[in-house]
């Protein structure tokens, strides 16, 4: 990746003048025609390090580079990246065209080529017949394809996206997301979105930058995100997780036992993030999914009290406790009515084999 990178942050941080510290050492390589997402939560510097990328904001420190070439000087249109606002940012007195052939205006073009450039970009997202309507009169999916159309009407290497589909309903935002991914791969063009929204970060991104408090806790594609999350963090942070204190009780070349109360996870030893010595605390991460529950006890199970069961139609989740006061989260698939189970019993679980993955306490 590294030698092949389109766009980098080199070491870059930003600080604002109020000493916020928006961006801290942050490096990060984009490779060519990839939809990379930067996720995290509100203030973590997602939208600076957009900026700092598109040339809106200087870092205190540290380069962008494209192609190996040292942009940060670069003003935003003398960059080949374009940016699709949150809020859109289109002109409410314009029409579709005039506010997609502002895009263009910068560049000397004739009016049959801004012409011709206008309809193919709007007919990328699917808007050819509303290209003389108001741009008033759209709905907010509309709006959002004309801000897109303005984005690609110059072919931008790079287009950045500052959480392109925050403003749609529920509906219109998932559609939104398979055109987003379906005109990235048309396209072939770099794409960099900004989202708060996990779901939408794991299904149409082909890596995820987490970010936290200004820093990169990991990059990975959505599957490594979710199966070999490599910090607390990060674990805490995507789906749903059971973070437990753990001590480690004996380590093999392929397993790595600990027990985090009463329960004893034995992890396989390549699901450990570092090499735990005997008697080390740690933190063990078990999804939901990964425990079973059970009425009766074995000599695998412990024992624990459900303080609540939440039913979500495909699954019933319980919030159970084991001696000792370890809270645990536990996902079940569809039951018999016979077994369903309810606030006050005690159930006795257990991890399911080979699950859980064994982090150090960060
Ligand atoms: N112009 C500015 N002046 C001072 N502080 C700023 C400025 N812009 C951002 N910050 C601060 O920098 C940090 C990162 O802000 P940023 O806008 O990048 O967050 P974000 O991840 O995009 O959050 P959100 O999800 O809320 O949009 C925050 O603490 C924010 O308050
Ligand atoms: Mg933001």
């Amino acid at each position: 990746m590294a030698n092949d990178a389109l766009l980098r942050l080199d070491h870059v941080s930003k600080v604002f003048d109020s000493g916020t510290v928006g961006l801290d050492n942050v490096t990060l390589d984009i490779a060519h025609g990839e939809f990379v997402s930067l996720l995290g939560p509100s203030g973590c510097g997602k939208t600076t390090s957009l900026r700092v990328m598109a040339g809106f904001e200087a870092p205190t420190s540290g380069r962008v580079l494209l192609e190996g070439q040292d942009i940060t000087a670069l003003r935003p249109y003398d960059r080949p990246l374009n940016t699709v606002f949150q809020d859109y940012a289109l002109f409410p007195h314009m029409n579709v065209a005039e506010n997609v052939g502002f895009g263009l205006s910068l560049r000397k073009l004739s009016g049959a080529e801004t012409e011709k450039k206008v309809k193919d970009a709007l007919e990328l997202v699917g808007l050819a017949d509303k290209i003389r309507a108001r741009v008033s009169m759209l709905s907010g999916g509309q709006r959002q394809r004309v801000a897109l159309a303005r984005a690609l009407v110059c072919s931008p290497r790079v287009l950045l996206l500052d959480e392109p589909l925050s403003a749609l309903d529920a509906n219109l935002r998932e559609q939104m997301q398979i055109e987003l991914k379906r005109l990235q791969s048309r396209l072939g063009t770099t794409f960099i979105m900004v989202t708060h929204d996990q779901g939408e970060a794991l299904s149409i991104s082909d890596r995820i930058v987490v970010m936290n408090r200004g820093k990169i806790e990991q990059i990975a594609s959505p599957s490594k995100l979710y199966d070999a999350p490599e910090t607390p963090f990060v674990a805490d942070f995507i789906g749903s997780m059971n973070l437990l204190e753990a001590e480690v009780l004996e380590t093999s070349p392929s397993f790595v036992r600990v027990s985090a109360g009463p329960m004893i996870v034995e992890v396989p030893a390549e699901c450990a993030a570092s090499n735990p010595a005997r008697g080390a605390s740690a933190l063990v991460c078990i999804r939901p999914e990964e425990l079973s529950v059970q009425l009766f006890p074995t000599n695998e199970t412990v024992a624990a009290q459900i303080t609540s069961a939440v039913f979500y139609g495909p699954m019933q989740r319980l919030f159970v406790e084991m001696t000792g006061g370890q809270k645990l989260m536990i996902d079940m698939g569809r039951r018999r009515s016979s077994e369903t189970f309810e606030a006050g019993a005690t159930v006795h679980i257990k991890p399911i084999r080979g699950s859980g993955r064994i982090l150090s306490k960060g």
